[in-house]
């Protein structure tokens, strides 16, 4: 095989330039993959910067529109709309949830009414609405699955009643999918999908985000609901069960440490998998940038196209508009 010219074969040969890389590349990265989160707060023209999200802001829903508006620019057709609740407004059953004029749903009748052709997702979970901070009603210490099952269907009506495209339920209790389908069915909301956190981790990835909410456990942790890391087969049980359930789309969370569970959970659902890159991974990333440690843009990219070679076929992340930006300029 080698006639002395060695090596006969030579992998680099599609290494060569740019153009020979670009069209040997097995993966890519398009803006409508992003799913983009926002931050939705009380008040007017306001933005607050989150401390441990350097360049990541909650928004007062007027200038939300603006940032929904350069994110549309782009080419993202997705958000998640996450609401910061007034410690004033929690209590234990997340009364203030099913307000039909809360801040989630008057965000998510803006949005519509401003940009019809945008995505809007909702987070459908208790711990923003909660004076414990937890995904579910606490009793005696503990997190109730089934009263809570009730009030997460309800809220899936109430954001859907306020014209959200999808409802994302992150909270992890049993049954959830079910008992939402069946609420949306019944409600009329038959076209308002489900996106299911199906394999949501016990993280220490999530503190940026509570910061951003607000909304650390008061006691204890959510191990009792949020799986263990340690787990990979649990994934793809739930992810199954959540199939099964009536879900239109799973989810991994978060993304980089969990890279093996996207792929086990792309080869045994056939609905389309997402993978939430959360404000950790972000958090992680900006500060070795600020630092001078990282490039910024190549790191970012190449997280992101690594959730694709895993299996991802959508991506939430608090990139989407810079990584929108790059792939425009190229
Ligand atoms: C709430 C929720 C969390 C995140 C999304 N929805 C936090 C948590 O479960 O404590 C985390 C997102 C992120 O860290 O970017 N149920």
């Amino acid at each position: 095989m080698t006639h002395g010219q060695f090596p006969y074969i030579r992998g680099r040969r599609l290494r060569t330039s740019s153009a020979m890389r670009e069209m040997v590349a097995e993966h890519h990265l398009k803006p409508a993959d992003f799913i983009a989160p926002v931050f939705v707060m009380e008040g007017d023209n306001s933005r607050v910067e989150i401390p441990s999200m350097p360049g990541y802001y909650r928004y007062s829903l007027d200038l939300l529109m603006d940032e929904i508006g350069e994110l549309k620019e782009v080419g993202v057709r997705s958000v998640l709309v996450f609401a910061k609740v007034p410690d004033e407004k929690k209590d234990n059953r997340g009364t203030e949830a099913l307000n039909p004029e809360g801040l989630m749903q008057r965000a998510v009748r803006t949005i519509k009414k401003q940009f019809p052709e945008m995505l809007v997702m909702t987070d459908v979970a208790m711990d923003p609405y909660s004076s414990y901070g937890h995904d579910g009603i606490v009793e005696d210490g503990e997190i109730l699955n089934d009263e809570s099952v009730e009030v997460l269907a309800k809220m899936a009506v109430s954001h859907a009643a306020a014209g959200a495209d999808m409802v994302a339920p992150s909270d992890m209790m049993d049954g959830r999918i079910a008992a939402m389908r069946e609420s949306l069915d019944e409600a009329g909301f038959k076209h308002t999908g489900l996106m299911a956190y199906s394999a949501k981790y016990a993280s220490s990835y999530y503190g940026p985000f509570r910061d951003a909410l607000d909304s650390a456990p008061g006691f204890g942790d959510k191990k009792t609901y949020q799986m263990d890391p340690a787990n990979v087969r649990e994934a793809v049980r739930e992810a199954k069960l959540d199939e099964q359930e009536g879900a239109d789309i799973v989810m991994v969370k978060p993304g980089l440490p969990y890279l093996d569970v996207i792929r086990a959970v792309r080869e045994n659902v056939s609905v389309p998998v997402s993978v939430y890159n959360v404000s950790g991974e972000y958090a992680m990333l900006k500060a070795a940038a600020e630092k001078g440690w990282l490039n910024e843009e190549q790191a970012m990219m190449e997280a992101l196209v690594g959730f694709k070679r895993a299996g991802a076929d959508l991506i939430a992340t608090y990139f989407a508009k810079a990584a929108s930006e790059l792939l425009n300029d190229y």
